[in-house]
């Protein structure tokens, strides 16, 4: 079942997110989490620390898991997705560092890093809640368009224009990583509960396609049309499409 929540703008996406997840947690405080980087989920974490420190939520006994990380960087990288996740969440709540996991980037054999990811997923097992984002061709994680669904951890190569989105984050183009590891859409897809969050009209297009549309690796994200529970909060930007 799908049902899509529109909100007004960035800021209530961000606490009807934040709201859903801290319901989980309360709800089963050994909660696996699976989350995202990026900039949609930014707001949400900002709500979830806030909630942390006036009381209200408890991390210590949930586990995290993220979706990806660059190839080649690590927690010193300010680039990289596990230094973003100590900043905006890690070390602001009272998560056990030991179960908070991310892709590997400093393992350069990218078959021992996403198996060893694979490992510790099969390990944790299958996450309650997974938030997604969507990019604008419609991949979730790193999954992008392809041929077929890759079910596992695997390395993906980026592409020019995702190299050339990221390069202003860097000091020159050459530092920009050309690979990174992401969760297969078979991990995803385990997850029990997706919570896919989606602001702003320039995603309305590829949102729309993705719901509504052909299900087909064309489109990563339009695999989740076949999961059991996804919960789409999109503000009024993202769902024009839908809405009108
Ligand atoms: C991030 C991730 C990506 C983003 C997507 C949207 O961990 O896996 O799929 O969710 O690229 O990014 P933003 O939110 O920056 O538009």
């Amino acid at each position: 079942m799908m049902r899509i929540y529109c909100v007004k703008d960035y800021d209530e996406l961000s606490r009807a997110a934040a709201n859903r997840i801290a319901a989980q947690v309360t709800l089963k405080p050994d909660s696996v989490l699976g989350v995202a980087t990026g900039s949609t989920p930014v707001g949400m974490y900002e709500n979830l620390v806030r909630m942390y420190e006036s009381g209200d939520l408890d991390f210590s006994e949930v586990t995290t898991v993220n979706l990806d990380e660059y190839k080649g960087l690590g927690k010193e990288s300010s680039q990289s997705y596990v230094y973003y996740m100590e900043e905006k969440l890690f070390s602001k709540v009272n998560l056990n560092r030991e179960r908070t996991f991310v892709p590997d980037g400093t393992e350069l054999d990218s078959e021992k890093a996403c198996r060893e990811y694979d490992e510790i997923l099969a390990q944790v097992g299958p996450a309650d809640i997974q938030v997604l984002g969507i990019g604008h061709d419609g991949h979730i994680g790193f999954n992008e368009p392809a041929d077929y669904f890759p079910d596992g951890t695997h390395c993906v190569a980026l592409d020019e224009m995702t190299i050339q989105a990221n390069k202003r984050f860097f000091e020159s183009e050459k530092d920009v990583p050309r690979e990174s590891y992401t969760m297969g859409i078979g991990a995803i897809m385990r997850a029990k509960t997706i919570l896919l969050l989606v602001s702003g009209e320039e995603k309305a297009g590829i949102l729309k396609k993705a719901l509504f549309g052909p299900v087909t690796p064309r489109v990563p994200a339009s695999i989740l049309q076949f999961h059991q529970d996804v919960v789409v909060i999109g503000d009024e930007g993202a769902l024009k499409e839908i809405t009108e």
